[in-house]
């Protein structure tokens, strides 16, 4: 008896037992390459190989003697490797190949399978990852392994995996229940691959131990009944301790309490439908076919690639599911790791980097394609491409007449697993690796055409591709190098709103300023009806980012998909939510929902204080043409998790001080006297002037006019404090409610004052100079009852009567913004709470912000309409800051909050069928005034 240690494995985390396989009277003799997996080596920097193809007979690459190729020990210990910053961005591609996402996990992934609605990945700790391939969110974890899921296989609402702990499991896609556990009373080692024949309903697996073995799913019924069902009793199998005293984990559910079905059945292989010595060498992969199309009878084949280099062809008996050999397909002595067939041709990959295709109507080999450098660990197939993956981590697609189209290296390590499927009309493929990450890849429409979904803009995708565009164009408004690229972005805009049927033009604004995007929506309205028209006000420009010297992990300009999210400038404020307004009224336009006209107002100058915004508003009063209710989405929840509505914003006022000497820049030895007036002393006691020693804004009757809280407002700020106090992941996690309310307050209903930086002239390494004019820029956020207007004035008489010199003492103001404080009443608020509450399932928490839009005030009174503010983003998207942010599921789901809305204020179908135009007049009417 033989012991051999195959020796795996993990140093950190939850540790992978070691295996330990033993050779007993289960166990054949063990084949060729079965001592040989103790070499890993890491990956190559890049593949040597031309893109040339080497037909039959040609050289293979020189190997010593008796080696062996490393694959099982590569896939098992896995090296793990840092955490792969995610460099490659969306708007990347290689030859037509785009990386749309990244998941990351903390093993490497080894297997993977893509249906309509989900990824599955399974992982090297055991866990079947289950992702959102809408939202790439995590939407389950699998557990029912205890090793390294080495396969999946779907097959309609079935999801078979199998692992390094010898069993398969069957699984539901629909509930992600686990439905059965499949084991084998003999020690197959790993079970490597699993396919299943749908028409017999049998599930065929192949093993370390060189078998292949099979289970009827039609005969399960009667292995789940009483007493006789194996969780009743004592398992050999799952109660037994393995090595280290560890035993493998019943699945999920499988507390042995219930024996009902569904989730509690173990079945056991008879040894009737095992076939020992399939191959000369672990059974690596295998596929189901027809056997019809190749002349090969009626029934249904077994496919099973071999470390032997051999694929034998299987015909299974349609009523048993039981096999019989039919034909060998003999490769060499390059172990078969991968396998998919295409029409009549087989395509195998094999552990030397070479592809061998075999034409299964006469089992000859067509040719040998030296397409990698190393391992081809993987291979799908899809409409008119291949795909393969490799050891190298780079992956190839190739064509019908295997040319191959695209090459890219997907993973910082082995291209271990991949998956193709089509999606909203595209060719979407996925890999593996063993840098822990699944990469999601657009590659190409399939076939060369967009589905109707897409053409309508409708799909995912389109709205994901469309925000990577917009936001690679460097709107920044305040840096005027950036102006070409703010015209560029503009009339991105515009052809996306006419590409979704609207009426767009770009509107000039005076000075040369970013033009505003102008757009109609129009609806098919009835004479006499009551619906509405919106304006949704949004904006283009971003605030500066640079990915040198910066904490930026991508390139700002570069959309990045990571884990759910959408790294890039502006994704968040204010590109990402400006596209999910235009996708959800785009698409009720396109069918037919659109009852009244949607007007957009997307402007280019709102991080530089609106800019010519007003103006240009005033002068096409006409053809923007009256409106009944404003709509914004500029702003964050206050947690992650909980969606909520904004109706009230601080205003604000940006000022600069200046103090200037007539005197030129001084020396302060020769000069310095305390004869000298210094600007910069002088602006110093200032400032200083303007707050308390404890904070409060010390300009006169200054706080005054702001109303006193009223136990209605005091109500409001309940739920809210409640829902922060009790979220784990809110930082107010456990404080007391009333702390809460306070902070929460002062950000939102009280001003504040910030001195924002303080300049002085003179070359600023000279630190003898006496400047001769020093500067401050501050702001004060304003709160409803305060007035840009009132007090900026209390600003300027405070200042100059606090003023103790004798230089010159200036204030300009450079921009400002008056507060807002919305109806949370009316219909526009009514609607977007119930479009949340079905979309998201829960209700929204009303809130208030510290920040401000310059034009939500404005457009109310320009249009005598009220108001309503959807945040679309978490409190994590660090908006304005490093690493800006937007979660997918956010994306759509503002998507489709707003088509939602859109819908219904259009159609004038709100709660009460109140216009907000008729009632609501828009000074200062809230839902916090008595
Ligand atoms: N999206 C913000 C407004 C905002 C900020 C809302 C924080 C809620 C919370 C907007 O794009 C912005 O940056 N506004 C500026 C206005 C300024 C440039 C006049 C702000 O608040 O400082
Ligand atoms: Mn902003």
């Amino acid at each position: 008896m033989a012991a051999v240690q195959c020796t795996t494995i993990e140093t950190h985390g939850d540790a992978i037992p070691t295996m330990d396989l033993t050779i007993s009277r289960n166990n054949p003799t063990p084949p060729p390459d079965f001592y040989a997996y103790h070499n890993p080596h890491g990956h190559r920097d890049d593949e040597q190989v031309q893109d040339q193809d080497h037909h039959q007979h040609h050289q293979r690459p020189a190997r010593a003697p008796g080696e062996k190729k490393p694959f099982l020990a590569r896939v098992c210990t896995t090296n793990r490797r840092p955490h792969t910053t995610h460099t490659c961005s969306m708007s990347t591609s290689t030859t037509g190949v785009t990386l749309l996402h990244r998941l990351h996990h903390s093993r490497s992934i080894l297997s993977l399978a893509l249906n309509g609605a989900h990824i599955f990945a399974g992982s090297q700790s055991g866990s079947i990852l289950v992702w959102s391939l809408a939202t790439y969110s995590l939407v389950a974890t699998l557990r029912g392994h205890s090793g390294s899921v080495l396969s999946l296989h779907l097959s309609d609402r079935l999801l078979f995996s199998s692992a390094g702990d010898a069993i398969v499991q069957v699984w539901c896609t629909q509930t992600l229940k686990n439905l059965y556990t499949i084991y084998s009373t003999f020690d197959v080692g790993d079970v490597f691959c699993v396919a299943y024949e749908p028409k017999a309903r049998t599930a065929y697996f192949g093993a370390q131990n060189t078998s292949v073995q099979w289970i009827d799913l039609k005969a399960v019924a009667k292995c789940v009944t009483g007493e006789a069902h194996p969780s009743k009793r004592v398992h050999r199998f799952f109660d037994s301790k393995g090595p280290g005293g560890r035993s493998t984990p019943r699945p999920e559910g499988d507390d042995g309490g219930d024996d009902s079905g569904a989730g509690k059945t173990l079945l056991e292989i008879e040894p009737v439908n095992i076939v020992q010595y399939a191959h000369f060498g672990y059974v690596y992969c295998m596929l189901v076919l027809s056997a019809s199309h190749i002349g090969l009878g009626s029934s249904s084949l077994l496919l099973t690639g071999g470390g032997d280099g051999d694929v034998k062809l299987w015909a299974i008996d349609p009523v048993t599911g039981g096999i019989s050999e039919l034909r060998t397909l003999a490769g060499g002595d390059s172990g078969v790791l991968s396998m998919v067939v295409k029409d009549t041709l087989l395509y195998t990959g094999l552990t030397d980097g070479e592809i061998h295709i075999w034409d299964l109507d006469t089992c000859q080999k067509v040719r040998s394609v030296q397409a990698h450098c190393d391992d081809v660990l993987t291979l799908a197939v899809k409409g008119e491409y291949i795909f393969s993956g490799s050891a190298s981590g780079f992956t190839r697609k190739w064509n019908m007449r295997f040319k191959c189209v695209s090459r890219w290296r997907a993973h910082e390590g082995l291209v271990l697993a991949s998956a193709v499927a089509e999606r909203n009309g595209r060719l979407l493929y996925i890999t593996g690796g063993n840098d822990d990450c699944v990469g999601v890849w657009d590659v190409e429409p399939f076939p060369a055409k967009a589905s109707t979904k897409e053409e309508k803009g409708e799909g995912e995708g389109e709205l994901l591709s469309s925000l990577a565009k917009l936001v690679a164009f460097r709107t920044v408004s305040s840096d005027p190098n950036c102006a070409e690229e703010c015209r560029r972005g503009a009339a991105f805009l515009k052809s996306l709103c006419k590409r979704f049927g609207a009426t767009a033009s770009l509107l000039p604004t005076d000075g040369g300023r970013n033009p505003v995007v102008f757009a109609r929506f129009e609806g098919a309205k009835k004479k006499g009806g009551k619906g509405k028209t919106l304006l949704f006000y949004g904006h283009y420009d971003v605030i500066p980012a640079s990915s040198e010297g910066s904490g930026w992990k991508t390139d700002p300009f570069s959309l990045t998909g990571v884990d759910g999210y959408l790294y890039g400038r502006g994704v968040s404020d204010n590109k990402g939510p400006c596209l999910a307004a235009l996708f959800a009224a785009g698409g009720l336009l396109q069918s037919g929902k659109l009852k009244s006209d949607i007007v957009f107002l997307i402007e280019g100058e709102e991080e530089s204080g609106s800019r010519g915004f007003k103006d240009t508003v005033k002068k096409h009063k006409d053809l923007i043409g009256d409106v009944d209710w404003i709509l914004f989405a500029n702003s964050y929840w206050l947690d992650d998790d909980t969606p909520c509505l904004t109706y009230g914003l601080r205003g604000v006022i940006h000022a600069t001080i200046t103090i200037q000497s007539e005197k030129p820049d001084l020396h302060s030895g020769v000069d310095g006297s305390s004869l000298n007036r210094q600007p910069t002393i002088e602006l110093i006691t200032l400032l200083s002037r303007l707050t308390s020693p404890t904070g409060e804004i010390l300009l006169p009757n200054f706080s005054a006019s702001i109303r006193p809280v009223s136990p209605s407002e005091e109500g409001m700020y309940l739920p809210i404090s409640a829902s922060l106090h009790a979220n784990p992941t809110s930082p107010f996690h456990g404080l007391p409610q009333q702390e809460i309310t306070a902070y929460l307050m002062s950000k939102w209903r009280y001003p504040s004052l910030t001195i924002h930086r303080v300049d002085v002239s003179g070359p600023s390494n000279n630190s003898t100079l006496i400047p001769r004019s020093a500067s401050a820029t501050i702001s004060l956020r304003i709160v409803p009852d305060q007035s840009v207007s009132a007090v900026t004035f209390s600003l300027h008489t405070h200042l100059a009567s606090s003023y103790p010199g004798s230089n010159s003492l200036s204030i300009d103001i450079s921009h400002s913004a008056e507060p807002w404080l919305g109806d949370i009443s009316n219909d526009a608020f009514s609607s977007l709470r119930r479009a949340i509450v079905r979309i998201w399932g829960t209700q929204p928490l009303f809130i208030r912000e510290g920040g401000s839009i310059p034009m939500a005030r404005l457009l109310e009174e320009e249009f005598g309409a009220p108001a309503a503010h959807l945040p679309c983003g978490q409190a994590s998207d660090m908006a304005h800051l490093d690493n800006e942010r937007l979660r997918v599921k956010n994306l759509f789901g503002a998507r489709d909050v707003l088509g939602r809305v859109f819908e219904e204020l259009t159609a004038g179908n709100g709660n009460g069928a109140v216009s907000g135009k008729a009632t609501n007049g828009v000074n200062g009417v809230n839902g916090e005034n008595e």
